[in-house]
Parts: C-alpha cells; sequence; structure tokens
C-alpha cells in the first residue's frame, strides 16, 4: 500500500533521513521503533508532505506522492495522529470532529463517520459542546484520532499517541488502535511502548540517526537482542 525509497530528508545542513525504505502492507500495523532524534516524527511528516524530501520516492497505491502538498496527501486516504495531540483547543469537540471532516473525499460520508468516531469514543459524546482544551490528556488524545477518522483514512500514521498519558490510558489508546486494525484500517506506529508496538506489528523497522539499521516481523524484533538491549531494557 505504501512503498518509501531511499527517502533523504534535511533541516537545513543537518540531514534527519538517511536513505530510509520501508513497505507498508494493507490492513497491517508497521512499526517503527528508534530513540529520540532518530528520525521517526520526520519519516511520518515527510509521508504526510509536511516535510520535501530532499530524495528519494513515496508510494501511495502506486502513486508517487513524494513532495506532494499535505492537503492532497491526506486526500487520497493518509492520516496521521501527530505528537502531541494537536487539538484545536478552544473548539468544543464537535467543531473539532467537523475540522477532521472538512476534506473532499470524506465529505459525503461525514455524519456517519461521526457517528462511528462517537460509538467508538462514547466520551467524546457525552462532551461534544466542550472546549477540547478542558479535556483530560486522554480525552484529548481520543479526539485527535477521531478527528483524523473524520478524513475517511486508509492508512493512519500515529506518533507517540500514548506518550504523557496515564497507565490506564495507555492500554486504551493501543487497544483502540488496535481495534481500527482489525476493521481494516492500515497503521503505522510510533510508540513508546516497544514492546507493545512489536506484539501489534506485522512487521517493524529500527531508526537510528536516520537510517533504518534492522527490520523483520514484529515478532523477529521482539527477539532480537539488540532490540532487546537498546529499547527493551532486557
Ligand atoms: N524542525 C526542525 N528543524 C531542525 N531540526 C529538526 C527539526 N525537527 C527535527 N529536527 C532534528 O531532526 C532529527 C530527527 O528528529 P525527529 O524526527 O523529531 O526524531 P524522533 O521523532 O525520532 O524523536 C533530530 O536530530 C532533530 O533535532
Ligand atoms: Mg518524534
Amino acid at each position: 500500500m505504501l512503498k518509501v525509497s531511499g527517502l533523504d530528508v534535511f533541516y537545513g545542513d543537518a540531514q534527519a533521513l538517511d536513505g530510509v525504505s520501508l513497505e507498508v502492507a494493507e490492513g497491517s500495523i508497521v512499526a517503527i521503533v528508534g530513540a529520540n532524534g532518530a528520525g521517526k516524527t520526520s519519516l511520518i511528516r515527510t509521508i504526510a508532505g509536511i516535510n520535501r524530501p530532499a530524495r528519494g520516492q513515496i508510494h501511495f497505491r502506486g502513486l508517487d506522492i513524494a513532495g506532494a502538498p499535505s492537503y492532497k496527501v491526506c486526500d487520497l486516504g493518509i492520516g496521521q495522529v501527530a505528537e502531541g495531540r494537536q487539538v484545536f483547543p478552544t473548539l468544543s469537540v464537535s467543531e473539532n470532529l467537523d475540522m477532521g471532516a472538512m476534506l473532499p473525499r470524506a465529505r459525503a460520508t461525514r455524519e456517519r463517520n461521526r457517528e462511528r468516531v462517537l460509538d467508538l469514543f462514547p466520551r467524546l459524546r457525552e462532551r461534544l459542546s466542550q472546549a477540547a482544551g478542558t479535556l483530560s490528556g486522554g480525552e484529548q488524545q481520543m479526539l485527535a484520532i477521531g478527528r483524523c477518522l473524520m478524513g475517511a483514512p486508509e492508512l493512519v500514521m500515529f506518533d507517540e499517541p500514548s506518550l504523557g498519558l496515564a497507565p490506564t490510558v495507555v492500554q486504551q489508546v493501543l487497544a483502540t488502535i488496535r481495534d481500527l486494525n482489525r476493521e481494516g484500517l492500515t497503521c503505522v506506529l510510533v510508540e513508546q511502548n516497544v514492546a507493545v508496538s512489536l506484539r501489534l506489528a506485522a512487521r517493524a523497522y529500527v531508526l537510528e540517526n536516520g537510517r533504518v539499521t534492522l527490520s523483520g516481523t514484529g515478532k523477529e524484533l521482539l527477539a532480537d537482542d539488540r532490540v532487546r538491549q537498546a529499547y527493551l531494557g532486557m
């Protein structure tokens, strides 16, 4: 579904991604593992059309989208849930959801998507008129995911979705991602809980200093000594 080949990304003179290649099969969860500063967010933002690559291709369903503007990428069906839950704090829950449905691809199915999101997150239904900035961290993350789903994406990239959340909410967010995947959503997952993300993932890639240094099935990486030492503390 998604194929990234030889991606280079720079911030000024500093190289953030160096020849990154990866593949995401339709219907799968693919985990990206790496330390702080490894380039995970840069990779997601480049696929999303926010950063422009200096070199490389990004094929989505066969179409090269490298360098395409983000609204086009979104409208092709690639959504992202950005690091740090970027909800609009002064807008209500309901208005935040509406913002997600402004893509041309999502307009016709807006009401149906809204019902689906509110069924998925009943807490949002109870708080539709509440300002998003007054929600708890977990509720804001649900809203960020819900807003993304309002765009009717086929592939969603989750950047640290459980960062800063209470342990029970972490489990809830990760279970939601697992359930969405079971319903057919293809997912790219960057997650601090490396063990959980590798268990969920069909494939996984390890990023170090902007390069893919290791890849395999989630199971293979869970059993890999280098991964266990560096990311699982074993
Ligand atoms: N907007 C930016 N301007 C300059 N450097 C950046 C910017 N965003 C990220 N970087 C740098 O790029 C590298 C990769 O960062 P990032 O993609 O955020 O990593 P990760 O998400 O894995 O923590 C880091 O060295 C970081 O300092
Ligand atoms: Mg990051």
